[in-house]
């Protein structure tokens, strides 16, 4: 009886995780969306509008999200002019990083 209490607690506790992540991670794509989308494709699937312009989930692939954490703070630069700089405050950047986590090795 005992057991069975610590075990639904260990589920409860897991299921409300899980519910706390899933705003956060969907203000990230709301982030990528609105600053973003215009050249990169941020979805699981499918091209960038911007030829050159490399696909999340692509990208997610070679590094991982947190590797975009500090890069995102700083200020985002390329070698691209095309690409205007970006930074984001610490809050921004958690929920951009949770949604990236949901892209990685999914394809
Ligand atoms: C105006 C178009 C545009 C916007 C908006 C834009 N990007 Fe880019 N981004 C590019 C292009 C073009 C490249 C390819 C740069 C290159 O190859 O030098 C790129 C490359 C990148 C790279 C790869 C850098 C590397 O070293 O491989 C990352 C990461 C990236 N963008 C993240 C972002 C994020 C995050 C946002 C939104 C906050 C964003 N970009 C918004 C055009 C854009």
């Amino acid at each position: 009886m005992r057991l069975l209490v610590l075990v639904l607690s260990a589920l409860l506790v897991s299921i409300a995780a899980a519910a706390a992540q899933a705003p956060l991670q969907k203000r990230g794509e709301e982030l990528l969306r609105a600053r973003c989308a215009a050249c990169h494709a941020i979805g699981r699937s499918g091209e960038s509008p911007r030829r050159g312009a490399p696909a999340f989930h692509v990208l997610m692939q070679r590094y991982p999200p947190q590797s975009l954490e500090e890069a995102l703070a700083e200020g985002l630069v390329t070698g691209h002019r095309d690409m205007p700089e970006f930074v984001f405050p610490p809050a921004d950047i958690a929920a951009i990083v949770a949604y990236l986590e949901t892209l990685r090795g999914r394809r």
